[in-house]
């Protein structure tokens, strides 16, 4: 991609963000759209869903399951097959680098009446698998991975009748709590999970936007056997987590004035607005709405180019979970000195991405010192150019670039094309706002 190699050139030139954005569907949403749309009783019109690579390993893995799904740019049709319809797949399943896609799934999986194997790229299979592997063995069904059960590639031999389960996670994850809600769903009475610290609810909300039994109190959810589900339509909010990127670019550029439309706000991930407020940042959230049971508004950032440094650890990490590679780079351009901690997950993303960001931003110039779980990041101004790695993850590569853009002096990357992952318009979008 040009912008990268004459980088230097093009990056300078760029002195701030202005104008309006719309940005693709919210990939947590769509995963589950795609989920329950499947295995509702009919047809299914999903709009604006994301569609990066994650989201659409979402789809084929569906298909390959019975299921027929047309989609264009703008709409997705899903004809679902009912909560019972799906089909033996012939042949193994390919998550690709999708977290989302493959322990959601294994939920799922560990329901059906018949055998499957699902894998990954070579991120995925690196990525920790226990945690699901666990309660949905409790649940009665058989699963099998990788080194001692804890890597992908997983065999599951379902099990229709599971049994309710009351589960403590001892990690904050979404990925896992949607698991075990939507295996939960198949079995017959009430199964309950609690985490340490709620991380995003989409799972739950969307339970309750079709009617299904799930109940919410505090850090703990339950869902009862759910016999059917009724087709449905569904219009799904712009990514927050995209919106990220232009949110702290456009922060760190003065005059910038940025509006971002229709992005999904829901607290459990909205850390990052927070996090960029209490930094000095000016945003402003316009016209707040609920759009099938997601809370939606349009972002306004008006640029002073002027941050401070900030502690970002505890409760507040699974709300900002996916957008610490950007606030890093938002903290080594904010005056003093930021600590990330409690961001031990950041280990088994699609990258390590406490490794990557503490490497990646050091080779270009800025005092960051790794912690166990976190990073100190001692903000500065002027930054150099550099080869940076950007280790096939999406979201390591997105927040390098905004680094080059803020710097001035752009970032030659080793590739690219992991961007496709999250955010596949993501250079087309930004050249639209650049100034
Ligand atoms: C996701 C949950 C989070 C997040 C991921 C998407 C989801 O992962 O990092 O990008 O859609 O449920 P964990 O559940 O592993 O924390």
């Amino acid at each position: 991609m040009i912008i990268y190699i004459i980088s230097a050139m093009i990056f300078e030139k760029i002195k701030k963000l202005e104008g309006e954005l719309v940005l693709p569907g919210d990939k947590s949403i769509s995963h589950r759209s795609i989920m329950f749309a499947a295995l509702s009783d009919g047809r299914c019109e999903i709009r604006n869903l994301g569609l990066g690579r994650d989201n659409l390993s979402t789809i084929k893995i569906f298909r390959q399951l019975g299921v027929e799904i047309k989609r264009n740019k703008k709409i997705c049709i899903v004809n679902g097959k009912g909560i019972r319809g799906l089909s033996e797949p012939q042949t193994v399943l390919d998550a690709e680098n999708s977290g989302t896609t493959i322990r959601i799934m294994s939920g799922i999986l560990s329901a059906q009446p018949f055998f499957s194997v699902i894998t990954g790229d070579r991120y995925l299979v690196k990525r920790p698998m226990k945690r699901v592997i666990e309660p949905l063995s409790l649940m009665g069904a058989r699963l099998f991975g990788r080194d001692g059960n804890r890597y992908p590639p997983l065999a599951i031999i379902g099990n229709p009748a599971l049994n309710p389960i009351n589960y403590n996670l001892n990690v904050s994850s979404a990925q896992v709590k949607s698991a075990v809600l939507m295996a939960g769903m198949y079995a017959e009475g009430t199964t309950e999970v609690k985490e340490p610290a709620i991380s995003r609810d989409h799972t739950e909300r969307f339970m309750k936007y079709l009617g299904l039994p799930v109940k919410v109190k505090d850090n703990s959810v339950s869902i009862s056997t759910v016999k059917s589900i009724g087709a449905f339509d569904i219009d799904i909010p712009g990514d927050i987590s995209s919106a990220a990127f232009f949110m702290v670019a456009a922060a760190l550029m003065k005059g910038s004035e940025l509006i971002m439309k229709n992005v999904g706000v829901n607290p459990t991930r909205t850390g990052i607005v927070d996090v960029l407020k209490m930094m000095g940042a000016q945003i402003e959230i316009l016209n707040e709405r609920n759009s099938n049971e997601e809370p939606v508004a349009d972002i306004f950032v008006k640029g002073t180019g002027y941050l401070k440094a900030v502690e970002i650890k505890g409760d507040i990490i699974p709300r900002l979970i996916d957008e610490i590679p950007v606030l890093a780079v938002a903290a080594a351009f904010a005056e003093g000195k930021t600590v990330i901690d409690d961001a031990e997950e950041l280990r088994v993303k699609e990258s390590d991405r406490i490794k990557a960001m503490v490497t990646e931003l050091s080779k270009l110039g800025v005092d960051v010192t790794e912690l166990p779980k976190g990073m100190i990041i001692k903000g500065g101004k002027k930054y150099r150019c550099g080869k940076i790695n950007t280790y096939g993850d999406h979201r390591v590569a997105m927040a390098m670039i905004i680094f080059g853009i803020v710097s001035g002096e752009g970032i030659i990357s080793d590739d690219e094309t992991s961007i496709e992952v999250s955010f596949p318009t993501f250079i087309e979008r930004l050249k639209e706002v650049i100034k």
